[in-house]
């Protein structure tokens, strides 16, 4: 790689610059003055240690402008700041090339705006830029309260990781950040409120180097030509534009361009996508496809470019009011590969064909009301399954015994359907009642197990559930309610 080359050759200048120093000071020591940030001049008391004097006064100074409940930074004391927590140097050089800041994840993120407790302020120091050599830089998850993100980070331009993300920063992504050639991964998704937002995204293109690309819950609809400015990115693997307002593609699309692309995320973004997905036609390195809560979704847009990722191993095209029938997708799915399959929350209706769905270990298709029966006995032959959401459809009738061989299943939901009778001896007895605010809501629950475990989780009307398996006091525990639950768990021997 380039840098080993410039890293050497840096070794060698500072060797002898040190020499040189180390004589200076022999002479004149008593004149020499401290605090000019001079690095040579402090690399001389770093002899021995591998921090610069420098170096270290920056992140100090970065340090007391973060917020820090925990004494996370307890380790940053003493002259060897390379040995600090979060820091790291380079061996040769000995200068700072990472810098990893993320805020602990104490809390849960995804419920942050609810959080009472509050997580503090912090700041970008300038001394940021201080760090020449950062090729990793990570701020992500701290509270930065609204400022704009630093240009200062765009001098930084050895940089190949930046993570940004969940920090609190609002306003223009500064297009500065083009400079930063170097890049592999650059993920500046926000939360949903905050108020990040792009011109345009032409800067990007000053990047060709960039592997991943997340930019979730970014405001991007001033940028018109992003669907071109990506595609001319040919290194891309994985891109996240999740609930990004992305702005209406054109048809024809351009000529498919991204040759390496494995995770493709657009989750969340309600133009029509007719022109990307035909472009996604040749995209057979995909490997991971999120198109949930793309509105304006149809059967027959998708076809066209299922049909020919060979490759697919997620698909979610979970909340799209997708109408038809499930094989009509499954048909155009390569059931060689697929590991996980969303399609909850549309308006899919029929059986899943006999065979469709080798290897799969998640399948959702919860909350499409017309799902039928038949599938339950078929899946049996599923034994991959881990998960299996089937709640709210129109499955009726009994549980089969096949349920039984489902060996890795750990979560299976079928609440608020029309099952009847007993609950299969194969799934074993019941173990644990729910005690969950949802059950008022008529909501399934959400189950926590380990690999070894399975957990069933029921909403069943008390009339037409005439389940023996029930130890005494479950019933009359939910009697007051319309619908009742339960989470009946066996440890299942040998598998796992
Ligand atoms: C630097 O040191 C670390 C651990 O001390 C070692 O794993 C790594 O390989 C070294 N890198 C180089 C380029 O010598
Ligand atoms: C972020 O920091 C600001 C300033 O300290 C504070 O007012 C705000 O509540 C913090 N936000 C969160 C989510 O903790
Ligand atoms: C960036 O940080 C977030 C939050 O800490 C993390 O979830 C995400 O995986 C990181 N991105 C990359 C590319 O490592
Ligand atoms: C980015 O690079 C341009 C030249 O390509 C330069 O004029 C500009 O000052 C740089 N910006 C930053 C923030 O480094
Ligand atoms: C994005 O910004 C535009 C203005 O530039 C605004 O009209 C639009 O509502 C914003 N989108 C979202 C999802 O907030
Ligand atoms: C594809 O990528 C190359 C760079 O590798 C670029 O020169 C070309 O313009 C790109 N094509 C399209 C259609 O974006
Ligand atoms: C897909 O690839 C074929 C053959 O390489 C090419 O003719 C076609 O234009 C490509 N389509 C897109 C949308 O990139
Ligand atoms: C997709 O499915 C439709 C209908 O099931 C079928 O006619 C078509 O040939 C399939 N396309 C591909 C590319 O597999
Ligand atoms: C399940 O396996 C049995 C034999 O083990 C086979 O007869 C049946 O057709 C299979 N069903 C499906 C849906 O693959
Ligand atoms: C149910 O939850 C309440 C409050 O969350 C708790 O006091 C009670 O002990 C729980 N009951 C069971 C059976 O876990």
């Amino acid at each position: 790689m380039a840098a080993a080359g410039s890293g050497s050759f840096q070794f060698g200048r500072i060797a002898s610059k040190r020499l040189m120093m180390l004589v200076a000071l022999l002479l004149v020591s008593c004149c020499l003055g401290h605090g000019f940030g001079d690095e040579d001049h402090v690399e001389v008391e770093g002899i021995g240690s591998s921090c610069m004097e420098s170096e270290r006064r920056a992140l100090l100074a970065i340090k007391s402008d973060m917020y820090d409940p925990d004494n996370w930074f307890s380790s940053w004391t003493g002259k060897d700041c390379c040995g600090w927590r979060g820091v790291a140097c380079d061996n040769t050089t000995g200068h700072v090339t990472n810098l990893d800041l993320r805020y602990p994840d104490t809390y849960n993120k995804w419920v942050i705006s609810y959080a009472t407790e509050t997580m503090g302020g912090s700041k970008v120091n300038p001394s940021l830029q201080e760090l020449k050599h950062l090729k990793y830089l990570d701020l992500s998850m701290n509270n930065f309260s609204g400022a704009p993100v630093p240009i200062m980070i765009a001098s930084l331009v050895h940089l190949e990781y930046l993570n940004l993300s969940y920090a609190m920063f609002d306003g223009l992504i500064p297009p500065q950040l083009g400079n930063l050639s170097n890049l592999h991964y650059l993920d500046l998704q926000a939360w949903d409120y905050d108020l990040l937002h792009v011109d345009d995204l032409d800067w990007l293109s000053g990047i060709p180097s960039l592997k991943y690309l997340d930019m979730s819950s970014v405001n991007l609809s001033k940028a018109t030509n992003w669907f071109y400015v990506i595609n001319s990115i040919p290194a891309l693997e994985v891109l996240r534009l999740r609930d990004a307002d992305l702005p209406y593609v054109p048809s024809p699309s351009p000529t498919f361009n991204l040759t390496a692309i494995a995770t493709l995320d657009l989750s969340g973004n309600s133009n029509d996508p007719s022109a990307t997905l035909s472009w996604l036609s040749n995209a057979t390195s995909l490997e991971n496809l999120l198109l949930s809560g793309c509105g304006s979704l149809t059967i027959e847009s998708l076809q066209v470019a299922l049909g020919a990722l060979g490759n697919l191993k997620e698909l979610d095209l979970s909340f799209n009011s997708l109408e038809g029938e499930i094989r009509e997708i499954l048909n155009n799915v390569s059931s060689r590969g697929l590991k996980h399959l969303d399609l909850s929350f549309n308006q899919l209706s029929g059986d899943i064909p006999q065979g469709s769905l080798g290897d799969l270990e998640y399948l959702d298709l919860s909350w499409n009301f017309n799902v039928i029966v038949h599938i339950l006995a078929s899946l049996g032959n599923l034994t991959n399954l881990r998960h299996l959401g089937l709640s709210g459809n129109s499955i009726s009738g009994e549980i089969p015994q096949t349920v039984g061989n489902f060996v890795r299943l750990e979560y299976l939901d079928l609440s608020t359907n029309g099952i009847i009778g007993k609950i299969p001896r194969s799934i074993g007895q019941p173990h644990q009642l729910g005690n969950n605010s949802n059950m008022d809501r008529k909501k399934p629950l959400v189950v926590e197990s380990s690999s070894s475990e399975v957990k069933l989780s029921i909403w069943y009307h008390p009339n037409e559930y005439s389940g023996s398996h029930f130890s005494p006091g479950i019933g009359s525990f939910f009697q007051q309610s319309n619908w009742q639950s339960t989470i009946i768990s066996r440890k299942f021997q040998g598998h796992g």
